[in-house]
């Protein structure tokens, strides 16, 4: 009888505690946000995202050929895209367009170097302060990046290595461009320097070691994102020991544009190869090209080793695998010996395999997609508002697994190319005077100021592309890539001027169009 009494007449003690839980009631009303963003990832774990992303891997002279086991792991149990391109075919523009998701006019990063915003002050207050990885870390993803970053990244006018961009939870990244051996990295802000043993240091080997080590210790609640870039098969192409002697009898493909003139309906730079390429030109390709193979079969190691991995730890089928390259390359085609930035096909197409979640295996899908669209799709994967995302790409996630997303695809994009230069003449190439770069070998020079470029590519209704250059002659490129594929013949003589006035307009649009206005295509 006194029980219920004295419950209900509460004692000094009780009061107490009513206090103290009043208490709890705010500091958890106060922590009522994370908390709801804690069950919302419990109650369905947002799924995993990895990204490889090779240097200079083209697609269209065979460069998947040697990643066998990346395509049985990747594209074969998921999608190949069949036109995927770079919006820039050059290192550091590239990778900041994938990083921002959006095209060079609007991440201003123009080439290599310090001065034209690769990894400088002015990039790292901008463009790199919404990038992609920091919306995936606000949406509690752990992340995690190992391998080359931009060209200039580490280096004394970038900040140097303590310098970790914004969103990176684990920082693993190359000072510097490619290197195989004796580099130096940042690893979450502290140099670690690395020499030439093969077991310590080769370094597409340690970069999927790290990851692997970085699975193991991450916290299994949270979704993670994984993003390991390579060297290869980026020049010096050193290869693993037991890959030296790999593809020995392989050459460069000899069909298509390989040793063709550029012609006069080329522009300035393409009519100054020499034609037919020397031997000694031809000897020195057809090495960087086998070596290119060689590198790679260190990355098809690095994608079974992921893989295995990710099974190992139960996170295979909640992750999304994405494996792409920067930019393409070229090896003799229109006599350029090697290098890319030029507007052919075989610099602007890259690989692009996905494997996941809602993507049936065994697809090869034609929609064009570009690596400004990479960021867009990882940030729809993880559930990201993007109407509060300022990107120019778009999600793909749509194309891949329509059961999840419905979408549709752009009919026509830009592509844009600042050429670069050195403002003296080379001294090895005294003949081709001031103002181009890359001149070797035999004085052939793969790039100029004034190779700077943009064009219109089209996919749907015509396959064409259409490009205007910034030089004197104000140079017109078109190429029907249905009846031309390899671009031999410059119509711009030839084609309805109609078209030749939509191109135009379409390009004029394209060359200051921002986020929304970039994916408008009903013009
Ligand atoms: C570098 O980027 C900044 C803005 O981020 C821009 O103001 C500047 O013009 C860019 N430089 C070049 C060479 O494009
Ligand atoms: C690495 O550096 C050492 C010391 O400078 C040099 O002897 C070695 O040849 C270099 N190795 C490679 C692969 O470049
Ligand atoms: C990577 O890990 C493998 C397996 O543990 C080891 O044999 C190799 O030496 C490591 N390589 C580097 C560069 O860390
Ligand atoms: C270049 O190579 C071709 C084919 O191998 C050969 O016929 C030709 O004689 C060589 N030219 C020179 C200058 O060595
Ligand atoms: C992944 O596989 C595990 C069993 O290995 C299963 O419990 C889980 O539901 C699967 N997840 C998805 C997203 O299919
Ligand atoms: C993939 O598709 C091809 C052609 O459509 C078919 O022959 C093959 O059996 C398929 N493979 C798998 C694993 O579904
Ligand atoms: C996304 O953000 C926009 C603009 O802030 C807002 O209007 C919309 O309701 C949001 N959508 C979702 C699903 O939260
Ligand atoms: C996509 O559209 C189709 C047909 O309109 C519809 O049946 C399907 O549910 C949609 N899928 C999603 C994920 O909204
Ligand atoms: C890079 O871009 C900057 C700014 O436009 C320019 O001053 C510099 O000469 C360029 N570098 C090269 C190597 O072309
Ligand atoms: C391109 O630049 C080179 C080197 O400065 C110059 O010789 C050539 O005349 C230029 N060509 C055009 C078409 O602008
Ligand atoms: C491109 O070539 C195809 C195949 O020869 C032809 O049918 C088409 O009309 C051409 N397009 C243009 C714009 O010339």
């Amino acid at each position: 009888m006194a029980g219920p009494r004295a419950s209900a007449r509460p004692s000094g003690g009780a009061w107490r505690c009513a206090a103290q839980l009043l208490v709890l009631l705010l500091v958890l009303l106060l922590a009522l946000p994370t908390c709801a963003q804690w069950s919302r990832a419990r109650a369905k774990k947002p799924s995993n995202i990895v990204l490889i992303l090779t240097d200079d891997q083209d697609v269209v002279l065979g460069g998947t050929t040697p990643i066998k086991k990346a395509k049985a792991l990747i594209g074969d149990v998921g999608v190949y895209f069949s036109n995927a391109f770079a919006v820039t075919p050059l290192c550091c523009p590239s990778r900041s367009s994938i990083l921002t998701g959006k095209y060079p006019h609007n991440h201003e990063v123009r080439n290599n170097s310090l001065s034209g915003n690769c990894s400088s002050p002015a990039w790292q207050r901008g463009p790199e302060a919404s990038a992609f990885p920091v919306y995936l870390n606000k949406q509690l993803y752990q992340t995690f990046y190992a391998g080359k970053y931009l060209n200039q990244y580490g280096t004394k006018g970038s900040g140097g290595v303590s310098r970790v961009p914004p969103g990176w939870d684990q920082w693993h990244a190359l000072v510097g461009n490619s290197q195989y051996y004796n580099y130096t990295l940042s690893v979450n802000g502290k140099e670690e320097k690395h020499g030439d043993s093969y077991d310590k240091d080769y370094l597409t080997d340690l970069i999927v070691n790290r990851s692997i080590q970085f699975l193991d210790e991450r916290s299994p609640q949270r979704p993670f994102f994984i993003m390991l870039a390579p060297p290869a098969p980026h020049s010096p192409y050193v290869a693993a020991p037991q890959y030296q002697n790999s593809f020995s009898n392989v050459k460069a493909p000899r069909d298509g544009s390989f040793n063709k003139p550029g012609g006069k309906d080329k522009h300035w730079l393409l009519r100054q190869p020499v034609n037919p390429m020397a031997n000694s030109s031809i000897e020195f390709l057809d090495n960087a090209f086998r070596k290119r193979w060689q590198a790679l079969l260190s990355v098809d190691d690095l994608v079974e080793r992921l893989v295995k991995k990710l099974e190992d730890v139960k996170e295979l089928n909640n992750t999304y695998i994405f494996f792409t390259s920067d930019h393409g390359y070229h090896t003799g085609q229109f006599s350029l010996p090697i290098d890319k930035r030029q507007l052919y096909e075989f610099d602007i197409r890259v690989p692009l395999m996905v494997r996941g979640p809602g993507i049936k295996p065994n697809q090869t899908l034609q929609a064009p997609v570009l690596n400004i669209d990479l960021g867009p799709t990882f940030l729809d994967i993880a559930g990201v508002n993007m109407s509060q995302v300022n990107m120019d790409g778009q999600s793909f996630l749509p194309q891949m697994a329509p059961s999840l997303r419905n979408g549709t695809s752009r009919p026509y994009f830009l592509v844009e190319y600042t050429g670069e230069g050195c403002t003296n003449s080379n001294p090895d190439c005294p003949k081709m005077g001031p103002g181009v770069s890359q001149c070797f070998p035999n004085c052939v020079c793969e790039d100029a100021f004034n190779n700077t470029y943009a064009c219109v590519r089209t996919l749907t209704g015509y396959n064409l592309q259409y490009c205007e250059f910034a030089d004197t002659e104000s140079f017109v490129e078109v190429y029907n890539l249905t009846a031309d594929p390899h671009q031999l013949e410059n119509i711009v003589k030839k084609v309805d001027p109609v078209l030749l006035q939509t191109m135009n307009q379409r390009l004029i649009r394209l060359q200051s169009c921002v986020g929304r206005s970039c994916r408008d295509t009903k013009y």
